[in-house]
């Protein structure tokens, strides 16, 4: 077994990744007629992984159940990104046992970041042996084997080390409407709360031939919306050789003819003038940037690793919204860092105020062991940090409201992507700004873009009308 040395991870030199092409077929009736639970914590990269773990469970013949007692293999796809992952997974656990304890047969599988770390990893050998297989998020080609290799000890795939790039990838996509396209693995900032570095490896980008190649494909098989996935997508080719920038990347991906085009998550760092250029000049590149603020503090940026300061941000937030047209940007925002004083938390409002974000995920710093910042004293009350977050919460959702209600009465354009839950006779999709619209009288609609009338503004959703 091989597992993640958080300590070393940071030192590691760079390992030449290989770029592999996968041809191997199993048999679909190997186990035929039984059923699989998949549950996916996390990220898009997870939900895309999770996409990839149902193609291989059904290459062996499983097929998908909702219900977790009717599942003959139980698979967890886990996050670490907060503490709170670990309760989930001790949560949903605890399901497992009681699960098993009534079908031995039954198989249980944990994956996903949690299980590149080391301390989970042994936890489950200790007191879960009731767990069979474990794998990391280098192993998902594994998994397969795992699943045949299977014996009464519990099986463990686990790389410390980035592991290679695989192409042919089959996935079994939730949506025939809009897809998802990695365009690199891990991430190689570091910054310093963060785990993602250490449960994904360093920054492994895909060629770009591939990537169109899938694209291309994706058009022809009818999908309209394809969203180019990497924790750091503008440093995209920097690990390879006469590899193209992000912005021609993106660029090429434009001239597929493929409707819409998206991308995340952009870090404010490799943010270049090229790829504003690109997004303001392709109608077809949507005019949404999710740009991560973290702070506005320029101390706390600073011992956060983020290599921005807060009038650099704000440069780079100015030119985004002068250049490109009717532009969204939403951000990611952590309260109560260590040493955040009020008047730092102040800069955060500050910048908030100034941007007026279409909307913000923000999230109570949450520390993480292996990681810099988790050994920084952490000596903000949990009362102050609850505190702030609502207080930054209010202000982001009275922003979200007030960019939302600017579209009432005006007609947008809407990918309509299924049922919605706010009515029988609904319909959903999102904006070119990635706004969610209920629609009304437009079940015949899934699967195209319409024009769409707004009728009502609130602040995380739209209600429209189809425009005859
Ligand atoms: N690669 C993306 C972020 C991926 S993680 C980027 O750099 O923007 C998604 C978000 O989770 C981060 O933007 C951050 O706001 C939050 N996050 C990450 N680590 C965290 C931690 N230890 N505590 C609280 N929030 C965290
Ligand atoms: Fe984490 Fe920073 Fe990488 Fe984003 S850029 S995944 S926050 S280390
Ligand atoms: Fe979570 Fe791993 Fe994504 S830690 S946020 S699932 S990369």
């Amino acid at each position: 077994m091989n597992l993640p040395d958080i300590k070393e991870a940071r030192k590691r030199s760079k390992k030449e990744v290989e770029h592999i092409y996968l041809d191997q077929h199993y048999d679909n009736s190997t186990f035929k007629n039984k059923k699989y639970f998949l549950r996916t914590y996390g990220c898009q990269m997870n939900v895309h992984d999770s996409e990839e773990i149902a193609a291989r469970l059904e290459s062996l013949g499983f097929k998908e159940t909702e219900e977790l007692d009717d599942a003959d293999i139980i698979i967890l796809n886990t996050c670490a990104i907060r503490e709170n992952a670990h309760d989930k997974l001790y949560g949903f656990l605890g399901r497992c046992k009681h699960a098993k304890s009534i079908d031995k047969n039954k198989i249980i599988g944990i994956c996903g970041c949690m299980a590149q770390e080391e301390g989970v990893v042994n936890e489950l050998m200790k007191k879960h042996p009731y767990v069979d297989i474990v794998f990391g998020t280098h192993n998902i080609h594994e998994l397969q084997d795992l699943i045949l290799e299977r014996s009464k000890k519990q099986n463990i795939r686990v790389y410390s080390c980035e592991g290679d790039v695989y192409e042919n990838i089959e996935y079994k996509r939730d949506s025939s409407v809009k897809a998802w396209v990695n365009i690199q693995y891990g991430c190689d900032k570091f910054c310093t709360y963060c785990i993602v570095p250490y449960t994904r490896g360093k920054q492994r980008s895909r060629k770009s031939k591939e990537i169109i190649k899938e694209v291309k494909d994706l058009v022809k098989k009818g999908y309209k919306e394809v969203t180019l996935l990497g924790q750091n997508v503008n440093a995209y080719g920097k690990d390879l050789e006469d590899e193209l920038s992000f912005a021609e990347l993106l660029q090429s991906v434009a001239d597929t003819g493929i409707e819409r085009v998206r991308f995340v998550t952009s870090h404010p760092w490799d943010f270049t003038d090229d790829m504003i250029d690109t997004i303001a000049k392709n109608d077809n590149i949507m005019n949404y940037i999710h740009l991560p603020l973290q702070s506005g503090s320029d101390n706390i940026l600073k011992r956060m690793g983020r290599r921005y300061t807060k009038k650099e941000y704000l440069e780079l937030f100015n030119k985004i919204k002068d250049r490109i047209e009717d532009v969204a940007v939403t951000t990611d925002i952590i309260v109560g860092f260590p040493n955040e004083t009020e008047e730092d938390f102040n800069d955060t409002l500050d910048v908030v105020n100034t941007c007026k974000y279409d909307s913000a995920f923000t999230f109570i710093y949450s520390p993480r062991e292996g990681t810099p910042a988790a050994k920084m004293e952490d000596n903000i009350d949990m009362k102050t940090k609850e505190e702030r977050l609502q207080k930054l919460n209010e202000l982001v959702n009275k922003y979200s409201l007030e960019n939302n209600k600017k579209l009432e009465g005006k007609i947008v354009k809407v990918l309509v992507e299924g049922t919605s839950e706010k009515g029988e006779n609904k319909v959903f999709g999102y904006t070119e700004t990635m706004k969610l619209v209920n629609v009304s009288n437009a079940k015949e609609d899934i699967g195209k873009i319409i024009d769409v009338k707004i009728t009502d503004a609130k602040s995380f959703s739209l209600d429209g009308e189809k425009c005859k």
